[in-house]
């Protein structure tokens, strides 16, 4: 149930019979403030202008049109024209029942499921994953699990960086290893394995033109060449499967569409937009001139889209991604999780798409670009000697952190409890920190912060889920099947319930604009007001059995949403702490 939805399709029929154009908006908002109602029309002040009329004999005319009593028991006129509307407890308990006693919390689920992209995470072969691939593999996986959860088609597709020239030096290097070493090698250590590569190339003229010989072979197809290629991307993807599998994190090998993909699409993109008169030859390179973009020198800005020795850029694989994307995997919207600092980027191959005619203006194309990680100095996260932080050395410190922490707290645990614990907590603080910013801008990682029981945290959140279920353990009752009917009579019960009614309208700004924080809030939203409800009205001592019943199906109620919740983010729950 959308109740934003439905009062903003209610209202605007009503304005439409009072005379407004049809094409004007009711504009419903959760009121800021209780005297305003639960929901508030502040769309009538605009219809009134168009009509030229006075908003308040609008807004009198509308709620005469209006048939929303099932649900709403009191409509005010306000201020210039504002219609505030005060929702009936007993459709607000109603809705709650169904919720309850529906898997998927009774959500409005996509009308037209799309078939929807999201590309990220993208590592780069033979590198380790570092704190920068964090923020797109996390929130770009929160994405991909909200849209599933309301039926739309989700294809992930992780943007691995398979190809370059560094593939000459790296293979090169791999094969001395396996020279050296007579059983196979495990490049257990990526960042070591590519930086004695780089060295050998810049040190070693034999090595460096070996290293040459074989990006040559490789582009041509040599079979030894690509078996080794093969093998550096298997390494490095069994490496990364394992540490998405830590994280939590839905990508799986199927998942991969790296930058090789495309290779042989390449030449034909490029021939054909030279065709379509939109790329020139520029000194020997081949170059799309944008108008829309100026370089330095006020010029239209030139993209190089084929270099002057015939490789191909970052930027034309892009554009043949997303041609690709559209005619073969027939996407209406594509989603990338990709840092803000490639945003033109992104807008070049968009454009030069556009401009060739292989996309069509109604594909959503979506940069949900996001800031970076800071270190508490405000500099960018870095280990002590100014390296990047590996996302594993990352998440071992996360472990050995919420160890210590959950150990201190909690000393009786036996090993099991407390590593499925430590996990949850530890990785889900990580991640939640992330998540819980608004992900347009910079942040600061901060291990204090994130680790605490109070505030908007994953153990706050999760804490608050093991307490909702404790009072189940302490009656021995299931929250499966509870008796009788949901009933509001306490403020606390309906606060409550209002807001878990609102999840659909939460999941639908995540679904749209890809901003989990707002989820984030939300869920704590949801833990503080339960416990301002559990404070005030008794549960299991309540005066009837009937009261108790309704109480603990509210309490049901907050534990599956707090859960689906924390599910879409991909954070753990556990049954106690
Ligand atoms: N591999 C790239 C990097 O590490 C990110 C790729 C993002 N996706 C894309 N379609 N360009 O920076």
């Amino acid at each position: 149930m959308n109740i934003q939805l439905l009062l903003s399709d209610k209202i605007k029929q009503a304005m439409v019979a009072a005379g407004a154009p049809s094409d004007c908006d009711a504009l419903i908002k959760q009121s800021a403030k209780a005297q305003f109602g639960d929901y508030q029309a502040n769309g009538i002040m605009a219809a009134a202008k168009k009509l030229a009329i006075n908003p308040r004999e609008l807004a009198d005319n509308v709620v005469k049109h209006l048939s929303i009593a099932d649900y709403v028991s009191k409509i005010e006129i306000a201020g210039p024209g504002f219609i505030n509307l005060f929702l009936n407890e007993n459709w607000l308990a109603k809705q709650s029942d169904l919720a309850l006693n529906n898997e998927k919390l009774n959500l409005t689920l996509a009308d037209k499921p799309q078939n929807i992209i999201v590309d990220y995470s993208a590592p780069n072969v033979a590198k380790e994953m570092h704190v920068g691939h964090l923020r797109s593999t996390i929130i770009g996986d929160a994405s991909v699990r909200v849209l599933s959860f309301l039926g739309h088609n989700v294809i992930k597709a992780n943007h691995v960086g398979d190809w370059g020239t560094q593939f000459g030096m790296l293979i090169a290097y791999l094969e001395k290893m396996q020279n050296e070493n007579a059983n196979d090698m495990a490049l257990s250590d990526l960042e070591t394995f590519y930086r004695e590569s780089k060295k050998h190339y810049d040190e070693d003229p034999v090595f460096a033109e070996k290293a040459r010989n074989y990006v040559v072979k490789l582009q041509g197809g040599d079979e030894y060449c690509r078996a080794m290629w093969r093998k550096l991307i298997d390494i490095t993807m069994t490496q990364n499967i394992a540490t998405y599998k830590r994280l939590n994190v839905t990508l799986s090998l199927e998942d991969t569409m790296g930058e090789s993909i495309y290779n042989a699409m390449l030449p034909g993109v490029v021939a054909d937009l030279k065709a379509q008169g939109i790329a020139v030859e520029s000194n020997g390179a081949t170059v799309v001139f944008l108008d829309e973009f100026k370089n330095k020198e006020g010029e239209p800005m030139g993209v190089i889209i084929q270099k002057r020795d015939g490789g191909y850029l970052y930027a034309t694989t892009d554009i043949t991604a997303v041609k690709y994307r559209y005619e073969a995997l027939h996407a209406d919207r594509i989603l990338y999780y990709i840092d803000s600092r490639q945003h033109q980027h992104l807008e070049q191959v968009w454009l030069i798409a556009h401009k060739a005619n292989y996309i069509p203006s109604s594909l959503q194309l979506e940069h949900h670009m996001f800031g970076m990680m800071l270190g508490k100095d405000g500099k960018p996260f870095k280990t002590r000697s100014g390296d990047t932080v590996k996302l594993n050395d990352l998440l071992d410190e996360a472990i050995e952190r919420a160890t210590t922490l959950i150990k201190s707290k909690n000393p009786d645990l036996s090993h099991d409890e407390l590593a499925a614990i430590v996990d949850a907590v530890a990785i889900g603080a990580v991640k939640y920190a992330d998540l819980s910013k608004n992900r347009t801008t910079d942040y600061v990682f901060d291990w204090d912060n994130m680790l605490s029981f109070e505030g908007n945290t994953a153990p706050y959140l999760q804490y608050a889920y093991t307490r909702v279920l404790s009072i189940f353990r302490k009656a021995e009752l299931s929250a499966d099947n509870l008796a009788g009917q949901i009933s509001l009579e306490h403020d606390k019960e309906r606060a409550l319930a209002i807001k878990l009614l609102q999840f659909n309208e939460t999941v639908n700004i995540v679904a749209n604009d890809g901003l989990p924080h707002v989820l984030c809030a939300y869920l704590y939203d949801i833990a503080t007001l339960f416990s301002s409800f559990y404070e005030h009205c008794p549960v299991l001592s309540a005066e009837t059995e009937a009261l108790k019943q309704s109480r603990l199906k509210l309490a049901a109620l907050t534990a599956k949403t707090l859960k689906i919740g924390l599910d879409m983010l991909g954070i753990k729950t556990i049954e106690k702490m």
